[in-house]
């Protein structure tokens, strides 16, 4: 399924109240692709993604997602069904749960788009499994839960739908480092699976290692939107005016490149910034150099890790 905005516009409040916070968006959402919006803090990311499934509706302009289409005038009922297929997990987990119990909470989705009350235990079960949520704390109450407990709860209670599209704001934080890489890797998966997903981050290695294309914002326009490697070739000074980061490895990359070295792909990983590096020192005519440092380290015994 393919999301599509046009030309829209978006200001909450009425009347003369209104603050207007996006202009002029046109984005596609490419099926079965990951799609990361990343920008500063307030640049309007949260509210662009609310528009995917209609939480919001245009001021201006029409949102295609799928068969359906929004604009201002789109009647709440007709908004249902588009909820089925765009699952949202919000940037602060604890805004999505409700039910006395986790299992609860989980089931809710799928009761409420007409699964049995036995079919949605098994796809809430299934889905808790999936992101790793300790069978022992179902019954609990979700408001009792850590951070990290509630963002799976929250994760668990849009898989449970299983919707086409799935849009994660921030969906790391709150989680310890193996819990954020079980998530790179429940991402991939549904990537693989198919899903198209859209991940608003901060991280800018989890950029990097799951995005396809990126949608930079900044003060509510779309300031960059591009395959995440040609993003990444950007200029450092392109990056501080929108007050972002680089990954490291990229970082480093470019660090290197200013001492004269040339690289010919983006480092995605430390591994492959390392191989990239080591090809440099050889074309370099270095390698006698590094076998005279493999030979004293191997007279101390090598370097130390403890
Ligand atoms: N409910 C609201 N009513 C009025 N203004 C709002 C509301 N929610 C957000 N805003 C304003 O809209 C702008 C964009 O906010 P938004 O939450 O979309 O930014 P964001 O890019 O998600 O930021 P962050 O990285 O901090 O999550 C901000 O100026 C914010 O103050
Ligand atoms: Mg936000």
């Amino acid at each position: 399924m393919v999301i599509n905005i046009e030309g829209l516009d978006f200001a909450y409040g009425a009347g003369k109240q209104t603050v207007p916070v996006l202009k002029n968006i046109n984005l596609t959402f490419p099926e079965g692709q990951i799609t990361a919006i990343i920008g500063q803090t307030g640049s309007g990311k949260s509210t662009l993604v609310q528009q995917l499934n209609a939480l919001l509706k245009p001021t201006a302009g029409e949102v295609h997602i799928g068969d359906h289409t929004v604009t201002n005038k789109t009647k709440e009922k007709a908004l249902t069904p588009i909820r089925a297929e765009v699952g949202m997990v919000f940037q602060f987990p604890e805004s999505q749960l409700f039910a006395p119990t986790v299992i609860e909470d989980v089931m809710y989705g799928p009761k409420n788009f007409g699964a049995t009350d036995e079919e949605a235990k098994q796809a809430a079960e299934k889905a808790l499994a999936k992101v790793g949520f300790d069978t022992s704390l179902y019954d609990q109450s979700p408001f009792n839960l850590s951070g990290g407990q509630m963002r799976r709860v929250a994760l668990a209670g849009v898989l449970a739908m299983n919707p086409q599209t799935m849009v994660f704001d921030e969906p790391a934080a709150g989680l310890d480092p193996q819990g954020q890489a079980e998530l790179l890797d429940l991402l991939r998966t549904l990537r693989d699976e198919g899903k198209t997903i859209v991940l608003i981050s901060h991280q800018m290695e989890q950029v990097l290692a799951l995005a396809n294309q990126v949608v930079v914002m900044k003060d509510g326009q779309v300031a960059a939107h591009e395959p995440v490697e040609e993003l990444f070739a950007r200029p450092q000074s392109w990056f501080a005016d929108q007050h972002l980061d680089l990954p490291e490895t990229i970082a480093f990359q470019k660090e290197m490149e200013k001492q004269g070295f040339v690289f010919d792909h983006l480092a995605k990983t430390v591994d492959d910034l390392a191989k990239q590096l080591a090809g440099q020192l050889d074309s370099a005519k270095l390698t006698g150099q590094r076998s005279d440092q493999a030979g004293s380290q191997a007279q101390t015994g090598g370097p130390h890790h403890e």
